[in-house]
């Protein structure tokens, strides 16, 4: 049993592989935190509350400076007898107050997750489901928990139920949790277009850290993750507990030091803009959250975070899979393709293992720039001359996979289908639309635009027999308004756009179960787990050079698998940056992800191709490790001259390093690296330096990288246990 209530004390202890969850029901009925930690036994914690009333703190009838308000560190916090700190809900009754007090009433304990409808969420097993309700008003939440033997996580959620009069979410968050200290520091992913999920780590305060999205989608500038560590933390050392929201909507999370020196944190979906009309006996499903611990500093919060991705939530039919090398023709030629030249672009990697063709954007409608075409999904028979077919014959001939490039939730003004229902783009009555890359959004909250794009998607899909698709969503939406919700319920829609996604990608993707779906949003804009519960790889970056991809990639493996991090191999000058990193660099830092190639392959030589299938055959060799491996980040390119990212097998037989040198200098310091991960007790070949070590010897004195003269120099070793 890994769910118990102990009903002596009223504490359910929820017990996962090597944590404890526990709170109480407490004499007022609340569902009080207790601990959220490193495994413990079952003692009763009752001794650890600490809820005595201070001055201004409101108390309950007949217990005035016994007990406060203010101090239960709950598992739901709510707004009316007047707990100050963030509320998880805020909701307004049918009599205009927005008073609610959910107290328990009972709860049951599932052999089986049940999943969340229209949304996205982890798989799992034993789920505790806490029941409370507010006695006057009928308002209830129910609190899902999930606990993993396979990994240290937590999934949390909550589902709202209007009682027998009608109520408005004013904010419907999807958990809170109490910390018991105020001294820690906030880490989270930041960035841009190109400069994708950069780290970030503040102190907290007291007051409120938030971070959040207002795009109606996860977003590249604040990934929809925060951690929350013991000051000064490592990636080998101290406490963390890491939220990640199942969610790919605007977001919101919040850490608030309070002044009672605990820290609570909160979030989901955001609330700025947000409402919810619930009619009496109506349910709100919120998105799920996933909230690892750590004691091992922040690589044991990844590699937990990892585990239960691959073990529990990412597209379950791909995520163990060998994945496709592919080469995608977009940097190789943009706008500018007839067939002859994509097939001269197949011809040229004959042999080299790349296994996969992705003709990317501008194969249909009018499209030979960015600025039109979106929206018609039919074929340019200028630039393909007799179609699609014969170019999907040819690769297919050539024992290649063929992929496509949709971006199915846009309409260019200038494309057949916004001429033919300029109502399926998003707008606001009387306002002209913003422009992002000369597109509109469509209206995905509304079901006939939907079922409009799950038609001409899948039609291509199955008429042409395609194996592979890059779906790309390139702008946020501007105009925040539906022409299919009425006045007073606009504050749904990002929500509803949310929603809409998951509805398309279960029609689309789950609906064409053989086909392999990348995600995409202008590069990695909309990398969050609810995409990869349906992407088993999103691309990470538009921005390919692999200086930069040091950061974007060891920023996003905070949180995401390497596996589930496309990284493509592209040409020099490097197309954002003008660098000229060598193919070895180039192939070694892509090979930390599911690799693959974007360039013009009928430019490279005959050495560059034979150097390119030596680089897929190690691949090959290594993806066991990219699939299944643990990660241990090593050097931190953040704050260093290197990035070191070692990857081992579960059950440390097989290890590789990949070490990186920003800037090359006369009179170098020595650079040492210590491996992690191994096993200290077994011997390891090394054959790129034909030597066999401990691992502890690799562990505690670690490799003495002897890099090649010049910058961006990057070495790789692999290790094999005796
Ligand atoms: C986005 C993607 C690119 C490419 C282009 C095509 O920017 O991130 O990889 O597909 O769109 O327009």
């Amino acid at each position: 049993m890994a769910i118990t209530f102990e009903k002596s004390t009223r504490t359910f202890y929820l017990d996962g592989h090597n944590v404890t969850y526990a709170f109480c029901i407490n004499e007022l009925d609340y569902a009080e935190h207790l601990y959220y930690g490193k495994r413990i036994p079952h003692d009763s914690l009752l001794y650890s509350r600490t809820i005595g009333a201070g001055s201004f703190d409101p108390t309950p009838p007949g217990k005035d400076g016994q007990i406060g308000y203010d101090r239960f560190p709950s598992e739901l916090t709510f707004f009316g007898n007047s707990d100050y700190r963030e509320p998880c809900v805020h909701v307004e009754n049918a009599t205009g107050d927005r008073l609610c007090e959910p107290l328990y009433v009972g709860h049951d304990i599932l052999d089986t997750k049940p999943a969340v409808h229209g949304m996205p969420c982890m798989t799992g097993g034993e789920t505790l489901v806490l029941h409370l309700a507010d006695a006057v008003s009928g308002f209830a939440a129910d609190l899902y928990y999930t606990v993993y033997d396979d990994a240290d996580v937590i999934a949390r959620r909550v589902v709202y139920h209007a009682g027998n009069s009608a109520v408005v979410l004013r904010r419907a968050y999807s958990f809170s949790l109490s910390l018991p200290r105020n001294e820690y520091d906030c880490l989270s992913l930041y960035g841009n277009w190109a400069k994708e999920r950069h780290i970030q780590r503040i102190p907290l305060h007291h007051g409120v850290v938030s971070i959040d999205s207002k795009r109606a989608s996860s977003s590249a500038v604040l990934n929809p993750f925060m951690a929350i560590a013991e000051r000064g933390v490592t990636e080998t050392h101290g406490e963390v507990w890491g939220i990640n929201l199942v969610y790919s909507s605007s977001f919101v999370l919040k850490a608030q030091g309070t002044n009672d020196g605990t820290t609570l944190l909160t979030g989901g979906i955001q609330d700025f803009d947000f409402s919810w009309e619930l009619a009496a006996g109506d349910s709100f499903e919120t998105p799920e959250v996933v909230i690892a611990y750590s004691a091992e500093g922040l690589g044991g919060m990844s590699r937990a975070f990892h585990r239960v991705y691959r073990n529990h939530l990412i597209n379950q039919r791909f995520v163990n899979a060998t994945r496709p090398v592919l080469i995608n023709n977009w940097e190789g030629t943009y706008f500018n393709f007839d067939t002859p030249k994509l097939k001269a672009i197949v011809d040229a990697v004959a042999g080299t293992g790349i296994d996969t063709f992705v003709l990317d954007d501008g194969w249909f409608g009018a499209r030979n720039a960015d600025n039109a075409g979106l929206g018609d999904w039919f074929v340019n028979e200028q630039k393909l001359e007799g179609g699609l077919q014969p170019l999907v014959d040819y690769v297919h001939s050539k024992g290649m996979k063929f992929g496509l490039w949709f971006e199915p939730e846009m309409v260019n003004e200038n494309s057949d289908l916004f001429r033919a229902h300029p109502e399926y783009a998003i707008a606001a009555p009387n306002r002209e639309r913003c422009y992002t890359r000369h597109q509109f959004m469509l209206d995905l909250t509304c079901t006939e635009v939907r079922d409009y794009i799950v038609d001409t998607v899948n039609r291509i899909i199955r008429m042409y027999g395609i194996d592979y698709v890059k779906w790309d969503y390139n702008r946020n939406v501007t105009e925040f308004f539906s022409g299919a919700l009425p006045a007073h319920r606009q504050s749904e829609f990002s929500h509803r756009y949310a929603l809409g996604v998951y509805d398309l990608c279960e029609r689309i993707i789950n609906a064409n179960p053989t086909v392999f779906f990348e995600g995409c949003s202008g590069g990695g804009a909309r990398f969050d787990p609810a995409m990869l519960y349906y992407f088993p790889q999103i691309w990470t970056s538009d921005n390919t050079d692999p200086e930069e991809r040091t950061k974007i990639q060891y920023g996003t493996s905070l949180v995401y698998p390497l596996s589930s991090m496309s990284c493509h191999v592209s040409a020099i000058p490097n197309h954002q940056t003008g660098r000229y990193p060598s193919l070895h660099t180039r192939a070694c830092i892509a090979g930390m992800g599911a690799t693959g190639y974007e360039l013009d392959s009928t430019q490279l030589t005959e050495a560059e191709k034979t150097e390119i299938q030596q680089y897929i055959t190690t691949y090959r060799d290594d993806e066991e490790l990219i699939l299944h491996g643990d990660v241990y980040r090593v050097e931190d390119p953040f704050t260093g001259n290197y990035y070191g990212v070692a990857v081992v097998s579960p059950d440390k037989a097989r290890g590789m390093l990949t070490v990186y040198r920003r800037m090359g200098s006369v009179n170098n310091e020595i650079k040492r690296v210590r491996m992690n991960g191994l096993d200290p007790e077994r011997y390891y070949t090394i054959p790129e330096l034909d030597i066999t070590l401990s691992g502890a010897v690799l562990m505690n004195i670690g490799l003495v990288p002897k890099f090649e003269y010049g910058d961006f120099q990057t070495l790789q070793y692999h290790f094999k246990a005796q």
